[in-house]
């Protein structure tokens, strides 16, 4: 065997690993399909510049980029956003709003590997375009959540936090932080919960260069307005402020349509979310494990202005993304995983070379009235084909020998109770349609 490993952060999936894969892939998808969505995709390769120019400091810092042999610098999707804006963007205007999209693509992020961060993952991505108002965002925050009901997990499980770029942009104008500082400051906020205090004021300090507000006064302000739990904190805060108090309004109808639609137990305000990608520009939020360490389960938000800078028109848009590796590892501990069962409905055992011909033709017919038939390739004799009959998980083996082809019938025989039935090879078809529906009693005499 050779020794060349896959690469780290990379993962195979063996067939009972992309089953889980497949189950997640059809829980999002019937999830969105539900809401509307419609189902698009974009290349996984993409020339550079979509990235480093539209997603952010952290994520350019992740590419997975190179120059193809043509002398383009490209590289692989750390997401799909400036994909799907760029897309959109170049036929908005014929396109009925708002837009409902989503896709299930790979992933690519030059990360340092760790659970649940991995260099290749699988994401969700659901996004609505054309839609400025709060009822959009409402809309896929709900989906978010329903995405996540969709398991089996319960509101208990998870909270979608959420959060506000654009109430953190005019709380930091009222401090007196200028613009050109605020998205530098948002980063040291973003880091709130987990830096040293003597790491956050230097950062803070960075944040600020160049402008007259004092670094630890800023801090402590933004510590205070990070720990803001409920909207009548936040009108406290808000006080005073025209433009705040009115963003509060947003903020009501946001959090009053999750509600009425049954989402209230499963979602927080939580002003510490301030999302690390450069492009958000209004309500962002993040859902996470009920009390897990674990990583984010998926992230998103408002970013009005990307279909714009990419070339289109002035589109508002929300949307969020669901990775698989720590949504698989949630549904894992809280056994939520279908059992694994890839086996064929019926196993057909050819039993002697005088009995091939008229099997194969069976063969043949079941498959092609939707039935998985599996047969055995090689001649054997019965013990050994009823034990790869089971090895291969079929739940019915169908024996041709010559005796039941002299006869025009086929013997069909449970692979549970070892129970069975001959039926004639005319009526084959109807009478394994009544078995898988009703079991061996459907032909018993
Ligand atoms: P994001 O927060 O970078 O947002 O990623 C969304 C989700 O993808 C994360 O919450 C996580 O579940 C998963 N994810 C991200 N990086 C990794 C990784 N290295 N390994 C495993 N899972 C990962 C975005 O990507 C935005 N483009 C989402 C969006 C769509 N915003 C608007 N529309």
């Amino acid at each position: 065997m050779s020794d060349i490993r896959t690469l780290p952060g990379f993962r195979e999936f063996y067939p009972e690993d992309r089953a889980v894969l497949g189950h997640i892939f059809d829980v999002w998808r019937q999830a969105c399909r539900r809401y509307g969505f419609r189902e698009w995709e974009s290349p996984v390769l993409e020339p550079l510049e979509l990235f480093t120019e539209k997603s952010g400091e952290e994520i350019v810092r992740q590419l997975f980029n190179f120059e193809d042999k043509g002398g383009r610098q490209v590289s692989l999707r750390p997401e799909m956003t400036p994909s799907l804006a760029r897309m959109v963007g170049a036929r908005a205007n014929g396109m009925a709003k708002p837009i409902r999209w989503f896709a299930i693509g790979e992933n690519y992020r030059y990360e340092k590997p760790q659970k649940g961060r991995l260099r290749a993952f699988y994401q969700l991505n659901a996004d609505l375009l054309g839609e400025a108002g709060p009822a959009a965002d409402a809309e896929l925050i709900a989906l978010c959540a329903d995405c996540l009901l969709g398991f089996g997990l319960t509101q208990q499980d998870f909270r979608i936090r959420i959060s506000d770029r654009t109430l953190w942009f005019r709380y930091l104008a009222s401090l007196g932080v200028p613009e050109a500082n605020a998205t530098a400051v948002l980063g040291v906020v973003d880091k709130l919960e987990r830096g040293a205090p003597k790491d956050l004021i230097e950062a803070m300090t960075a944040a600020l260069a160049g402008t007259a507000c004092d670094p630890e006064k800023t801090l402590a302000a933004a510590r205070t307005f990070a720990a803001t739990r409920s909207l009548e904190e936040l009108a406290q805060l808000a006080a005073g402020d025209a433009a705040m108090t009115a963003r509060l309004d947003e903020w009501n109808h946001l959090l009053g349509t999750l509600k009425s639609m049954g989402f209230g137990e499963c979602i927080a305000i939580d002003l510490t979310i301030v999302r690390g990608l450069a492009y958000y520009t209004g309500f962002v939020f993040e859902a996470f494990e009920t009390g897990g360490e674990a990583r984010a389960l998926a992230g998103g938000g408002r970013y009005d202005a990307l279909v714009k800078k990419l070339g289109g028109p002035d589109l508002p848009a929300v949307g969020f993304g669901m990775g698989d590796v720590t949504l698989r590892d949630l549904l894992e501990a809280k056994k939520l995983l279908p059992a694994y069962a890839d086996g064929p409905d019926f196993f057909v055992m050819v039993l002697g070379a005088d009995a091939r011909a008229a099997a194969l033709e069976d063969v043949a017919n079941l498959r092609r009235a939707g039935f998985r038939v599996e047969y055995n390739l090689r001649d054997g004799k019965f013990g050994k084909l009823a034990q790869q009959a089971e090895t291969a998980g079929a739940k019915y083996a169908l024996v041709y020998g010559g005796e039941e082809v002299a006869k025009g019938v086929t013997k069909v025989r449970s692979l549970t109770d070892r129970t069975e039935a001959e039926v004639p090879r005319t009526d084959l078809v109807p009478a394994l349609r009544a078995v898988m529906e009703e079991g061996m009693r459907a032909i018993l005499p």
